[in-house]
């Protein structure tokens, strides 16, 4: 067969699933054993079948609002037939300033900016080059050095993987950046399990900066990036204190100091950002997810005015910063932010992920006591399970735990090593938070 007819021959077999490569998954069992789902709509998927599927996700942490809301809809299909792109290098168009007025409506005061870009990791590495650049620009070009976390995720570019801190996303790829350190992670089982919000124990970690401080001299750092609450490696919400103490230190040495909010903001945690729930401002604070309740890729930088006007001292004619993409405030991305914000408002579904916290932690501890269930975190609408592993097969319980929940069950669970994390749309009743647990019980019985 030529290389033509053999590409038209597989053309005509629209079920052969062969030729996607899918990220962050095993392929080979995937392809034999597939999960896919063909329709969505609140809290639910639907196989092709069909069948629904409760959402205990929001896809992958994402979709705040719930599945296809009309209002998104609407909105993204009237911008398409209105405005499909507009460049936003030199260019713009109205709705980007419309979302970006509104951002800093949201988030706490002392962030004024908003900078565009159209995924979590494009968030990461846009904030991680904006702190040394603003070094720079303001005569400190010494300051390279970023600092990041063990567990922290900051999606996958160089930038994020560097600073990140999952040793499985790092350890394929070289040398990574220079010039990087970490912070620890602030788990740990034997003082802090089954805590509900903010552990009690480990606030004293966040001094390991000024450790890192002796060591590198602040001289030489630019930021300090974390996640508030730490969602990829299984949801470890920070120690009481822990934050404050970083943005203390950070103020203390000139380091910019970033919250990587891509899971956290738009209401995971009962507020606009977590950062409003801790009370810890930072100067840099990424976002994407949840900004249009994941109808459209989206992500950005929110920064300080203190950040965006070192960079405002050049010729009128100069660009101020060497960065950006050609889909930054994308006019379909827009369009969904904005709708999706007015949901937001208009369902007080951040007040109701903070009224419904108590409630969902309460479904999530029925299963303390499981044989298979060494730790339960919650806090907001998260909940996160660390299952006991199978011997010698680091990850197998977690990812039968997820197979089986998905094509027994009808539940979207997220998984992570032996950790199965929860994090529906915030739009979820009572009852299905019990119906949702409920089913994973299922699930773990099946898998033990
Ligand atoms: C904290 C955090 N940062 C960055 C990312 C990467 O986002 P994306 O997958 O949109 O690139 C994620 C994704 O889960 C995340 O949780």
């Amino acid at each position: 067969m030529s290389q033509t007819e053999a590409a038209a021959s597989h053309a005509k077999a629209p079920n052969d699933l062969e030729s996607l490569w899918l990220p962050f998954t095993p392929n080979r069992h995937f392809k034999r054993d597939p999960r896919l789902v063909a329709r969505a709509k609140d809290m639910h998927y639907f196989k092709p079948d069909g069948t629904p599927v409760l959402d205990g996700t929001a896809g992958l942490w994402c979709a705040n609002a719930g599945h296809c809301r009309d209002k998104i809809v609407s909105a993204i299909q009237a911008q398409a037939a209105e405005l499909d792109f507009a460049p936003s290098f030199q260019f713009s168009h109205p709705k980007a300033f419309e979302v970006a007025n509104q951002l800093v409506a949201m988030t706490p005061e002392g962030l004024d900016y908003a900078f565009f870009c159209n995924s979590g990791s494009e968030a990461a590495d846009t904030a991680l080059k904006m702190a040394i650049a603003y070094h720079r620009a303001n005569g400190e070009a010494s300051r390279t050095r970023l600092i990041g976390r063990e567990r922290g995720y900051h999606g996958v570019g160089f930038g994020g993987i560097s600073v990140g801190g999952m040793s499985p996303n790092r350890k394929f790829y070289g040398s990574l950046l220079p010039g990087v350190d970490h912070l620890p992670h602030t788990y740990n089982r034997a003082e802090q399990a089954f805590t509900r919000g903010e552990p009690a124990w480990g606030a004293y970690l966040a001094d390991e900066l000024q450790r890192l401080v002796d060591l590198h001299d602040a001289s030489t750092i630019a930021a300090v990036i974390v996640e508030p609450m730490a969602g990829s490696t299984g949801a470890l919400p920070p120690p009481q204190g822990y934050l404050k103490r970083l943005r203390e230190l950070c103020d203390k040495h000139g380091i910019l100091l970033i919250f990587d909010e891509v899971i956290t903001g738009f209401g995971r945690l009962g507020h606009a950002t977590a950062a409003e729930r801790f009370g810890v401002t930072p100067d840099i604070m990424t976002f994407a997810k949840g900004v249009t309740s994941a109808a459209v890729p989206m992500g950005g930088a929110m920064v300080g005015r203190h950040v965006y006007e070192a960079f405002q001292s050049g010729p009128d004619h100069m660009i101020d910063l060497f960065h950006g993409y050609t889909y930054s405030g994308h006019p379909l991305a827009m369009a969904a932010a904005l709708a999706t914000f007015e949901l937001y408002r208009e369902e007080g579904l951040f007040e109701r992920a903070r009224a419904n916290e108590a409630a969902f932690a309460d479904a999530a501890f029925t299963l303390k006591g499981h044989p298979l269930v060494l730790d339960i975190r919650t806090i907001g609408m998260v909940a996160a399970f660390d299952l006991a592993p199978v011997e010698g097969l680091m990850g197998k319980r977690g990812y039968d735990a997820m197979c089986n929940a998905f094509h027994e069950q009808n539940i979207m669970v997220r998984v992570s090593g032996d950790t199965i994390a929860f994090s529906p749309p915030l739009i979820i009743e009572e009852a299905q938070m019990g119906e949702l647990f409920e089913r994973f019980k299922k699930a773990l019985d099946a898998v033990a």
